[in-house]
């Protein structure tokens, strides 16, 4: 039977010479792959109080608005700076080349309110934790961070878990 990791392609080379790009999008496209995965990432917080599912730009939407939907939540996004129209919180993050800035509404989270934090891929981990610090500035709390995959020679994980999160992946690419 083939697994959620099996759909994923791999593209050499892209989007610069010596990275293999970890492709979702043929995930996505089987319809029994991505209902796969939407199950998978949610089916550890059964039975959990989760008010918001968060997903992080541009593949986290995805993902994070079926996981939504599938929890009866509410879905917020956390969007690149500039795209949300009404007031925001900002928060920085390290790219490979130079800094990048992510947006929330600041009225979409509530003081207190659960959330679960989901994107594609966790790499760095540089983009999660500028979702984990808008999430927390907002008073809400983060209560797991879900992913497709996993780089875990990025590091991103243990930064993950060494803010004390509780980090899930349905699959892991070894090596860069
Ligand atoms: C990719 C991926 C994650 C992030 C992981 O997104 O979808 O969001 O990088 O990297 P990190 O753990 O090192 O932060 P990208 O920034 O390429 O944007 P996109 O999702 O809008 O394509
Ligand atoms: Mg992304």
């Amino acid at each position: 039977m083939k697994t959620v990791k099996d759909y994923i392609r791999t593209i050499v080379d892209f989007p610069h010479e010596g990275i293999l790009f970890r492709d979702v999008t043929t995930l996505f496209a089987d319809p029994r792959g991505f209902r796969m995965c939407v199950d998978q990432l949610l089916a550890p917080y059964a039975g959990m109080r989760i008010d918001k599912v968060v997903g992080l730009e541009a593949r986290g939407f995805i993902l994070g608005g079926a996981v939504a939907h599938q929890l009866s939540t509410g879905f917020v996004p956390i969007r690149k700076k500039g795209k949300l129209p009404g007031q925001t919180i900002s928060q920085a993050y390290t790219l490979e080349y130079g800094e990048a800035v992510v947006e929330v509404h600041d009225d979409a989270m509530q003081a207190g309110e659960k959330v679960l934090l989901v994107d594609d891929l966790l790499a760095t981990g540089g983009t999660a934790e500028a979702g984990i610090k808008l999430i927390e500035r907002l008073g809400a709390q983060v209560i797991g961070c879900a992913f497709v995959v996993d780089l875990p020679d990025l590091g991103g994980r243990k930064k993950l878990e060494s803010m004390g999160m509780d980090v899930h992946a349905l699959c892991a690419f070894e090596g860069l």
